[in-house]
């Protein structure tokens, strides 16, 4: 650049010392005034200054004193008269002063601020020269020969001698590039605040609005005429003016404020929920001098989120445990009923395989139950869980599957309610249903063993005897050892008689059905006692009555087995049976002196892990009416005490009397 200069200087031998028109404000008006409008009186003066525009180039540090690159051409070819070295430097190059190649321009090539090539003959110089036109401010391009290109602002003006004939044109141009540069940025920077879907708002360190974007007037529904101006509390509910004063003291020490969270309110009154970023701005000394402002509608999202909040306090709430897992079965949420079931934190579950987490045992194999989710996006059963403390559980569960647009990416939400107690006692009333209809069946077997025993067998033994006796008439005619044989065979037919007859009896007695239970247990204890040398009692009340059928023939067995029980285990030579009734009750108790049930084997049959089933069978009976069984021992024998409830019609008497029947009773067993 400096070679330039010293060419510049070097090609034009000037003198500083003269006349100086450039500075002369008459010298500049001329030059744009057309002839015919000039006040004659300044013609000549002013002429005399243009005129020396021409000769300019023997002033050479005049020249260079210009603040802009500047050259003269002459009338009328428009080689160049003069220039100065800031024009050298924005061609690039060094004209020769005074060739008739170099005309118009010094520049190597020009164009239009388009980008279309301009020839040299059609710059405005040329025009210019030609017509006397003026242009001022006109953008032209210059091409340097090295390839570079600069934008410049052209200011030309014809020079005009006495007579007001143009002889020659002077052209003062600045480098415009870095304006341009600025206010392509610029406008670029505007257009981005403007399609920002963000509120963008510039204020003052006082507050006034100094600029408001597109989606303010979106967000805020103030035109940005409305709002530029006012101040900032114009978007600022009334209880929220003090955040405003804070946030412009915090500008000021020059704090930038991020994701402030508050609520703005909207020119129709209505309030809207906002993401507030606010950075100072700075002037070019460093100066805080406002304050820009992004305002984020958040107002949506925050629903979201409340809403979110609200279900997954509901979801809190309920007693199931409910749990979201990814399509890798990762769990991505763990409620508060989940916690409560299984005794994992949501710390604890979160990210964790559910499956191994829950050691999940399936009904079937799980690619069924994945390929049955898939097609009917839901699935229910049963599944077996451990807890955290290792305990195991049955669940009813429910899979519903969310898949969204049908992608690969899904949750699943399982829904899971403890089933454990219910699964027990289902399969505890199916056993105790069962047990019941094996003893109702037993029941019936007996009643017919009974029978057959009595009408077939009894009949026959009957019959036999009958004969038997026929032949004893006969004795006499048979010899001493056949007469010994027939009274034998008679005896024995007896004997066999009265066993069947037992035997049936034992099975059913046909006196439960006929004289009730009284009666069938009178025969029966005597009958025990006879057999076991066991010294066994009934005490009844006398006015015990009738009951149930069902009920006497459950009370019957329970004696039956509890007398069996305590000839086989007791040790007792004692044994006592009592009845008596409650209001709206019928009570029993066996009892005996013998040497008591133990602990364990009491502990095992309240278990049902009591290998025998006289006891169980016992219990299972009483179930049938709702009744209780207890069992007490304490090492100076046992007592089994039954009691069952009786429906309003199961009750013969008043129960008034019950009681007295009760007393009555209680006085004749002591
Ligand atoms: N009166 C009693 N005195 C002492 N021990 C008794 C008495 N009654 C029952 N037990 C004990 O209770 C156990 C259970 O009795 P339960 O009637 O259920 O079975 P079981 O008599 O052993 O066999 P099953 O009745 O099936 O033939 C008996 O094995 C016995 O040890
Ligand atoms: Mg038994």
């Amino acid at each position: 650049m400096r070679n330039t200069n010293r060419d510049a200087q070097d090609s034009t031998p000037q003198d500083l010392e003269g006349q100086n028109p450039i500075n002369s404000a008459s010298g500049r008006e001329t030059l744009n005034v057309p002839d015919q409008d000039r006040p004659k009186s300044d013609i000549t003066m002013r002429s005399a200054a243009a005129s020396d525009l021409l000769t300019l180039g023997s002033q050479t540090r005049l020249i260079e004193l210009f603040p802009m690159a500047a050259y003269a051409v002459r009338a009328p070819d428009g080689v160049i008269a003069w220039y100065n070295s800031r024009a050298a430097e924005l061609w690039g190059r060094v004209p020769a002063i005074d060739d008739t190649d170099e005309r118009f321009c010094g520049a190597y090539k020009l164009y239009h601020a388009d980008g279309t090539h301009m020839a040299h003959c059609d710059t405005p110089v040329a025009l210019a020269l030609e017509t006397g036109a003026s242009v001022h401010e006109q953008e032209v391009i210059i091409e340097k020969p090295d390839g570079s290109r600069v934008t410049v602002s052209v200011h030309i003006d014809p020079i005009r001698d006495r007579d007001g004939s143009i002889v020659g044109v002077v052209n003062f141009f600045h480098d415009i590039h870095e304006r341009k540069q600025a206010e392509r940025t610029t406008s670029r920077l505007a257009a981005i605040v403007d399609s920002s879907d963000d509120a963008i708002v510039s204020k003052s360190l006082d507050g006034i609005i100094t600029s408001w974007n597109k989606s303010a007037e979106r967000l805020f529904g103030y035109a940005a005429e409305e709002a530029i101006g006012q101040h900032i509390t114009l978007i600022v509910p009334p209880g929220r003016q003090s955040e405003e004063v804070a946030i412009l003291e915090r500008l000021r020490r020059g704090e930038r404020v991020e994701h402030f969270e508050t609520v703005r309110v909207r020119k129709n009154g209505t309030t809207l929920n906002v993401s507030l970023s606010i950075s100072p701005v700075r002037d070019a000394a460093g100066r805080v001098v406002g304050a820009s402002k992004v305002a984020r509608d958040v107002t949506e999202r925050k629903r979201v989120e409340r809403a979110v909040a609200e279900q997954a306090r509901l979801l809190d709430l309920s007693f199931d445990a409910i749990f979201v897992r990814d399509p890798a079965d990762r769990i991505t949420y763990w409620n508060n009923g989940a916690k409560q079931l299984y005794g994992y934190t949501s710390e604890e579950a979160l990210g964790r395989v559910s499956h191994e987490l829950l050691r999940t045992k399936f009904p079937e194999a799980l690619d069924c139950i994945t390929g049955r989710l898939n097609r009917d996006r839901r699935w229910t059963g049963e599944l077996i869980h451990k807890r955290k403390d290792g305990s195991q559980l049955v669940v009813a569960s429910r899979w519903a599957l969310d898949q969204r647009d049908h992608g690969s990416a899904y949750s699943l939400l399982e829904t899971n309610s403890d089933i454990t107690q219910q699964k027990e006692s289902e399969k505890a009333l199916k056993e105790s249903e069962l047990a019941a209809r094996l003893l109702r069946l037993q029941d019936e077997e007996r009643r017919r063993i009974a029978r057959e025993l009595h009408d077939g067998v009894g009949q026959l033994l009957a019959a036999m005897s009958m004969n038997v006796s026929k032949v004893k008439e006969e004795t006499s005619k048979l010899s001493h050892d056949a007469a010994r044989c027939v009274e034998e065979n008679s005896n024995m037919i007896e004997q066999i008689s009265a066993d069947i007859r037992t035997m049936s009896y034992l099975f059913h007695p046909p006196l439960l059905d006929e004289l009730g239970l009284e009666s069938a247990l009178k025969w029966y204890v005597k009958g025990f006692a006879d057999r076991s040398k066991i010294a066994a009692k009934l005490e009844v009340p006398v006015d015990l009555g009738r009951l149930p059928k069902d009920h006497e023939m459950c009370l019957f067995r329970l004696v039956q087995e509890c007398l069996t029980n305590i000839h086989r285990h007791s040790e007792s030579s004692t044994a006592l049976v009592r009845l008596w009734r409650t209001p709206g009750e019928i009570r029993m108790e066996v009892s005996d002196e013998g040497r008591g049930i133990q602990q364990e084997i009491q502990s095992k049959i309240a278990s049902g892990k009591s290998a025998g089933v006289g006891l169980r069978g016992m219990r299972e009976r009483v179930k049938q009416f709702d009744g209780t069984l207890e069992i007490h021992s304490n090492g100076k024998g046992a007592s089994i005490l039954v009691t069952l409830p009786l429906t309003q019609e199961a009750v013969p008497h008043d129960q008034s009397n019950a009681h007295d029947a009760e007393d009555q009773y209680r006085s004749q067993a002591m």
